[in-house]
């Protein structure tokens, strides 16, 4: 092969030899999956090519086999990766900026199969060989005859093999590059990886058959009827037996039913048919408008609950199985998700399937992110580039013909980041004319000139409280402002999920339920791209940037998702489907009712079914049903308490909570009855009964001081508490960094403030300056700093005990000197005690883990959990598993013996089996060594964690500031 047959890698056409974009439609016509083992070599650039492997007569006996689909670089990873690793950059491109070319070094996998072709395969029609993803140029042969190539990795690409099959035997050979000038439309944030990574298949196309269809199907909430017109690309006749439609294709008819919505996916099964050829399909009624600024699906404003969701498997990389995608939509419904933008490429197409049938807002979006150009002032940016013009609407094309027929999808979105240009301006137009029923996105366009909705992201709550309120910084142009101020606006990504956090989620939810202008937002993003690995030993842990020797990568910015990467869910995303529930429940035990607000924007309550709990210092006491009418979606009901309920409530005489929960009555699709979709819970104001009896004195002894069963060292450190060697508690201020504190763009991060020099909070001392002990207890006065540092804190530590509490208390005074002009990461008391005491009891905010701006689903009651369940397993070890609000907690030993701690009325509890610098110096989570001790965080409160590792940080309201505290715990034992 020469040298010019492979200029199609560099060229910026989108492809030759193809097939005109389709639906595609499922159909009764012939098809072959040619998904399976090929024959499979892996070149290392145009340079290293196997000559006349397309042949039917070459002999790959020799080559190894590789599964389709599949990504190559995802093989055996923890052995011998013989088709090289995976990369992960952000925004750079992963090869020098110099458009179209692409390097040498361009790992090309050619393919190769045979297969025989059906005997019963009809003589008639064409044949074409369909991909449904290839990443990212490919060239295809069938029994040595090129039919053509293609770009665009996450499309389908069709072509048309009829005249070279055979009867019989037939040799389908593919070659596929990793770089190419498509690549340089392709530089989305993830991992950079290749292969033919969706399936392939052979599919008939029967004389006289239904190659494409186009279900319009409208919905007007007015009169309640459906339009449906179906076009088809041949004469044929549309039925729809449950509403009695029998028409011919391209007739519009009109009938009442019942519409489509995310809440309420409603169905209807349809059938085009011609004489050789029956297209089963799937129509959902909707109207979808913007109408006074506002966002309308079926005229009623919706809200977006939404997540960005990339497609990642750690195992098989963007190859996912149908079982993983509805797993992800099951997981989304359980959680009240009920949007997804498709970030950032169309998905694989039965994702979209299931988005019907579950109820999912979709924006569908294209193949297209140009952001590397940013660092270059954006100059040969190919969105706005007229050479790149046929590709960029090549991609919107393929897109909008294969998508068309999904009631979920609501809006088709340009691309991601690639600021602005003529090319997105082409696509806009071309996706309006072909399809004015749905509204057009597009991330990049700030002044908005030609979409349907304003969007951006990582906008910080004050700005999007501007935006609601319409009073956004003008644009450029006045008639572009104008029609700006006039779109509702979405925030395609907001709340970080990397690391720990986001925080602050809570506060973007009112903003988007007060501003009807606001459609809500998108988090970023769905799942942790971590790539799984294991030990030697067997260890599991989950790679990202630069565990696979990349040399420019971007470390851990690819774990920032909802659920890990192995998809069991974050505390973040137990948080978010707090916060976006679609219900709210409020408890009033005043006037002893119950209001249940619907914030559904279609859907009544009636699929829901109501309970209480009555608990009292957190154990249930009583618990029953509530009878609740079924509320209309946006209205709300008020119902007494039930007598039961409030008899226990009265019966009650300790801390009173009282719960009420809204779950599924019945099976729904994507979850089972019983099922919890809302809660509501309110807490009485308690005081506990003071403390009485005397006060034991101290007694100074060899080495230190003794009180009642406590013994201290001789500068005032606890070292045994009733027999139990424990050692602290100590101020501390310190915690793990999380990717919030960690990463400031272009600025100073909190954690580099920390660690400064001048502060050193990740290396304080402790200097006694002076221990009394007296009638009182015994007080430990210190002064708390870092080397170099002149800031400080005085940290007064006075012990009391009254015997027949038998509770030793702590009151820590806290007074900052110095000037302290940033936030402390927390405040509270470390200890350690010994690493048998792991069965851990906590009266307090829970199950998961909880912070200042990230504890709305945090609720108070009794919880168990061995001391490795109490650790959150980030890709990035860092602060994590601070449960709020702990009343008590209990650490026992496997005899029973236990030690107590006690709030006054409350602390933040945190317990790990490594210390706090042990979690910091960890860079996956198997690096993390557990230790003989477990060591316990009381704190008295600690930072939020915000959005900072891309966008706001904490807001001033979750900010823990230096400032004089004081908070007491007690200390207790409890015997075996
Ligand atoms: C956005 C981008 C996403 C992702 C995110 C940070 O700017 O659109 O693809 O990079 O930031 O994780």
């Amino acid at each position: 092969m020469s040298r010019t047959d492979m200029t199609y890698v560099e060229s910026l056409s989108p492809g030759s030899g193809r097939c005109a974009p389709r639906s595609a439609p499922a159909s009764d016509a012939a098809a072959l999956s040619l998904d399976g083992e090929w024959r499979f070599n892996l070149a290392a650039g145009l340079h290293d090519l196997t000559e006349g492997f397309e042949a039917p007569a070459f002999d790959a006996g020799g080559w190894d086999t590789l599964a389709v689909p599949s990504i190559w670089q995802m093989h055996d990873l923890d052995g011998e990766a013989p088709y090289g690793r995976p990369q992960y950059v952000n925004i750079h491109y992963p090869f020098p900026v110099d458009p179209p070319r692409v390097p040498d070094a361009n790992p090309t996998g050619e393919y190769r199969r045979t297969f025989t072709l059906p005997a019963d395969w009809p003589a008639t029609g064409r044949t074409l060989l369909r991909f449904e993803g290839v990443d990212s140029a490919f060239a295809v042969w069938v029994n040595g005859v090129r039919l053509g190539d293609g770009k665009g990795s996450r499309l389908p690409t069709e072509f048309d093999a009829t005249d070279h099959l055979v009867p019989g035997e037939n040799t389908v050979a593919v070659r596929v590059h990793q770089w190419s000038a498509g690549s340089y439309l392709e530089d989305q944030d993830t991992w950079r990886v290749s292969g033919i990574f969706r399936p392939v298949s052979l599919v008939h196309r029967p004389a006289g058959g239904i190659d494409d269809v186009f279900a319009h199907a409208d919905y007007d909430h007015a009169t309640g009827l459906g339009t449906l017109r179906v076009e088809a690309s041949a004469d044929a006749r549309l039925t729809v037996p449950e509403l009695g439609i029998d028409t011919a294709t391209g007739a519009t008819v009109t009938v009442p039913v019942e519409p489509w919505t995310a809440e309420t996916p409603r169905l209807y099964d349809a059938v085009v048919a011609t004489d050789s050829e029956r297209v089963p399909l799937r129509i959902g009624f909707r109207t979808v408008t913007v109408e006074g600024g506002v966002l309308k699906v079926n005229g009623t404003p919706i809200l977006l609950r939404g997540v960005n969701r990339h497609e990642w498997d750690p195992d098989t990389g963007r190859t996912l199985t149908l079982e993983t995608m509805r797993r992800d939509l099951e997981l989304m419904k359980r959680h009240n998700v009920n949007a997804v933008r498709t970030s950032h490429y169309p998905p694989d197409r039965r994702f979209l399937d299931l988005c019907d049938e579950l109820g999912m807002w979709v924006i569908d979006e294209c193949d297209l992110e140009t952001h590397g150009f940013y660092f270059y002032g954006w100059r040969n940016n190919p969105a706005d580039d007229p050479q790149w013009r046929e590709a960029c609407l090549d991609r919107m094309a393929r897109m909008v013909e294969r998508d068309k027929n999904h009631a979920s999808v609501v809006m088709w979105s340009l691309g991601n980041e690639c600021k602005a240009g003529v090319n997105l301006e082409a696509m806009a137009a071309w996706a309006k004319r072909r399809d004015p029923g749905r509204l057009v996105h597009s991330e990049s366009d700030y002044d908005s000139g030609y979409v349907d909705v304003y969007s951006m992201m990582y906008v910080p709550h004050d700005e999007l409280e501007r935006i609601g309120r319409r009073e956004e910084e003008p644009t450029s142009d006045p008639a572009l402002d104008e029609h700006r101020r006039g779109l509702p606006f979405i925030l395609c990504e907001y709340a970080h999920a990397m690391g720990n956090g986001p925080g602050g989620l809570a506060d973007y939810q009112r903003l988007f339920e007060q501003h009807e202008r606001i459609a809500g937002g998108f988090v970023w993003e769905w799942i942790d791209q971590g790539i799984r690995r294991r030990t030697g030993d067997g260890r599991e842990w989950f790679a990202y940037g630069g565990d696979f020797g990349e040399t420019l990568h971007d470390a851990n910015f690819i774990t920032d998702g909802l659920v890990f990467s192995d998809r069991t869910p974050s505390p973040a995303l137990v948080e978010y489907k707090k916060v976006i529930e679609p219900v709210r429940i409020g408890i009033d035990p005043a006037d002893r009712t119950i209001t249940v607000a619907n914030g559904h924007d279609f859907a009544d309550t009636g699929h829901l079914r109501f309970t209480w709990r009555m608990d009292d210092d957190g154990a249930a006491i009583a618990q029953g049903d509530l009878e609740a009418p079924a509320v209309a979606a946006g209205a709300s009901v008020q119902v007494p308490w039930t007598e039961a309920l409030a008899k226990a409530f009265d019966a009650a005489n300790g801390e009173r909570a009282v719960s009420v929960h809204a779950v599924l009555a019945r099976d729904a699709a994507w979850a089972e009855a019983g099922h919890e979709i809302a809660w509501g819970q309110v807490v009485l104001p308690y005081t506990a009964a003071p403390v009485v009896g005397p006060v034991a004195s101290p007694v100074a002894v060899a080495g230190g001081y003794r009180l009642g069963g406590a013994e201290f060292d001789a500068l005032g450190r606890l070292r045994v508490l009733d027999g139990v060697e424990v050692a602290g508690p100590q101020l501390d201020l310190w915690r793990a960094p999380v990717d919030n504190d960690r990463i400031a763009w272009g600025g100073t991060s909190l954690a580099e403030r920390w660690r400064h020099r001048n502060a050193g909070l990740d290396r304080l001392e402790h200097k006694v300056l002076g221990i009394t002990a007296d009638d009182r207890g015994l007080t430990v006065a210190t002064r708390v700093g870092a080397a170099g540092a002149e800031i400080g804190m005085l940290a007064e530590y006075e012990w009391t005990y009254r015997p027949e509490s038998g509770v030793l208390w702590l009151h820590v005074a806290v007074n900052p000197l110095g000037e302290w002009d940033f936030p402390l990461p927390r405040l509270g008391v470390r200890l350690a005690v010994p690493r048998e005491y792991d069965a851990v009891a906590w009266f307090g905010g829970g199950p998961e883990e909880a912070y200042a701006d990230s504890r709305t689903a945090a609720r108070l009651g009794r919880y168990e959990a061995p001391v490795a369940r109490m650790q959150t397993p980030y890709a990035l070890p860092q602060e994590n598993g601070s449960r709020t609000d702990v009343r008590w907690a209990r650490l026992a030993n496997p005899d029973g013996a236990a030690l107590r701690f006690l709030g006054a009325p409350h602390f933040a509890f945190t317990v790990r089996p490594w210390t706090t610098e042990g979690l910091e110096a960890a860079t996956h989570t198997h690096e993390l060594v557990e230790r003989d001790r477990l060591y316990v965080n009381l704190d008295a409160a600690l930072h939020g964690l915000g959005s900072a590792s891309c966008g706001p940080g904490v807001l001033p309201q979750y900010q823990l500031r230096a400032e004089p505290t004081a908070f007491s715990i007690g200390f207790g034992t409890e015997r075996g």
